[in-house]
């Protein structure tokens, strides 16, 4: 599958390196330009290639935006429309200023920049180190990475993402059941299995 990636840091990179490893190609972009990225093309090989973040977005069947929160309106919204968007963003008030969310969560926000765009929230609740060190593709006791979003399709896309690189996806809900994914939830940033996060969801009042 042709994946594009926004965001070359820590968890773009790292996701990069996962994807190409299983064989999808990748296309990575980042804030500086596509000469930026030469680095990290070299090192993970001949299925990823860097862009622009207009190139990556028209590349990409599968859409993985992790940049800061603060940056999402700079997101292209007609390249994106139609394709599957991961959010990996995670809102933190200290780094990415005062935003007023109203009643939304921040994967909402996003689909309001994003109307016409198939989101799903996932990758945003483990930390890069464990995402780019735990994987286990094949059998085996994996640990989760949470998808919530409003296009069933959709998430079973991402999931399917998620098992290739060797992690069980669980279903948090809707984009709105999303707001369980967010900093400060005890299914944030805590690496579980599935049964660990299905009694977590249980406690939170979920599936
Ligand atoms: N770190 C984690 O473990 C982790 C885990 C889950 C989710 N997240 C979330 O994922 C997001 C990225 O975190 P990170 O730790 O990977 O950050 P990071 O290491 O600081 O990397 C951010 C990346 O985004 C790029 N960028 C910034 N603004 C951009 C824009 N407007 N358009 C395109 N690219 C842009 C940067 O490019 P330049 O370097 O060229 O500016 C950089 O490649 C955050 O929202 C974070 O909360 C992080």
């Amino acid at each position: 599958m042709n994946i594009g990636i926004i965001g070359a840091g820590n968890i773009g990179a790292t996701a990069a390196h996962l994807f190409a490893k299983v064989g999808h190609d990748v296309a990575i972009s980042n804030s500086r330009g596509p000469e930026s990225l030469r680095g990290l093309v070299r090192e993970i090989g001949p299925n990823v290639k860097a862009g622009t973040v207009e190139e990556v977005a028209t590349f990409g069947e599968v859409v993985l935006i992790a940049i800061p929160f603060k940056d999402y309106k700079t997101l292209p919204v007609a390249r994106l429309a139609g394709k599957v968007v991961v959010d990996a963003m995670n809102y933190y008030p200290q780094r990415d200023g005062q935003i007023d969310f109203g009643s939304l969560t921040s994967s909402e926000l996003v689909a309001r920049h994003l109307p016409h765009v198939r989101l799903v929230k996932a990758f945003n609740t483990m930390y890069y180190e464990t995402l780019a060190t735990a994987g286990r593709p094949g059998l085996g006791d994996h640990l989760v990475l949470f998808v919530a979003g409003d296009d069933e399709e959709a998430k079973g896309v991402v999931s399917r993402l998620i098992e290739d690189i060797g992690f069980a996806p669980v279903d948090t809900g809707s984009l709105r059941d999303g707001g369980k994914q967010q900093p400060g939830s005890p299914i944030y940033n805590e690496p579980m299995n599935t049964e660990q996060a299905r009694s977590a969801l249980f406690a939170l009042g979920g599936a």
